[in-house]
């Protein structure tokens, strides 16, 4: 039964296990089946066609895998190549940036909202794309903020460090008086509280992982889809490389350890 099979998740590494723990915490019944790209991280950097053809690929192993529906985990993959890939594929897709645009448009009250994310996110517009879709009025700010993901990938997010980044970056934002922020990249709300620090405590943060799990979980509701068969859950987790230092990294990101990871060559994709 179309219900009962797992929901897949991917995403350039270890960040899209954000989306995954909110998903355990809304939706406890679902199976997962996830695939990180650790072996090609990061999607941040690099350049449109490569991370269509990475998504592209992702997507592929999922499909395999018999998943009802996909989830786009990672911020870089939405924005630059989910519009293209889900055009191409007969499976309901979701990414993070339509229900990270959607929950800043509630929560604005002056019209001035902030956008963050990698160098690709920002370059492609999509967040403002989405947001101006539903509201043209309002105001979009964009940064990228490349050095976000590395500093919460060897675990200095609360280190005096990335406050020193982060007032670097944040001061354009907090010039122009946002009062919403989207954390528009999966690590970046593992530094919630550095960001939140800086920007002001009068700034709503807005976690697209957070959203996209309570976005799934309304599509999946509304599709007749969630899991019923009263079975143990039974979660996959799949890299295409396994560095030495993946399990604690993933553990952070997840907020529990995974056993079993399973290699895959994604590249036969
Ligand atoms: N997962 C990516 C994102 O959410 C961040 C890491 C990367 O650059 O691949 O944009």
């Amino acid at each position: 039964m179309m219900q009962n099979k797992p929901i897949g998740f991917f995403d350039s590494g270890v960040g899209g296990l954000t989306v995954v723990a909110e998903i355990f915490r809304q939706l406890p019944d679902e199976s997962v089946v996830y695939f990180g790209d650790v072996g090609r991280y990061p999607y941040g950097p690099r350049s449109k066609d490569i991370i269509l053809q990475f998504t592209r690929q992702d997507v592929a192993f999922l499909r395999e895998q018999d998943v009802k529906f996909i989830v786009a985990a990672c911020n870089t993959a939405s924005a630059v190549a989910l519009e293209t890939v889900a055009a191409e594929n007969d499976i309901d897709m979701l990414g993070v940036i339509n229900p990270g645009a959607r929950a800043a448009i509630e929560a604005t009250r002056n019209g001035r909202i902030g956008i963050i994310g990698t160098h690709a996110t920002i370059a492609s517009d999509s967040y403002p794309k989405a947001i101006h879709k539903l509201d043209d009025k309002v105001k979009v700010f964009s940064l990228a903020c490349p050095l976000f993901v590395p500093l919460v990938e060897e675990g200095y997010q609360d280190k005096q460090a990335a406050r020193l980044i982060a007032e670097d970056y944040l001061k354009s934002l907090r010039e122009v008086k946002i009062d919403t922020l989207v954390l528009g990249c999966t690590h970046y709300p593992l530094l919630k509280k550095t960001i939140q620090d800086v920007i002001g405590s009068d700034v709503r943060l807005i976690d697209s992982a957070t959203e996209t799990a309570a976005e799934a979980r309304k599509y999946l509701e509304q599709k007749g889809l969630l899991r019923s068969d009263g079975k143990q859950t039974r979660h996959k987790f799949y890299v295409s490389d396994v560095p030495d230092r993946f399990a604690p990294v993933a553990e952070r990101f997840l907020g529990r350890r995974i056993d079993n990871i399973i290699i895959v060559d994604i590249t036969k994709y």
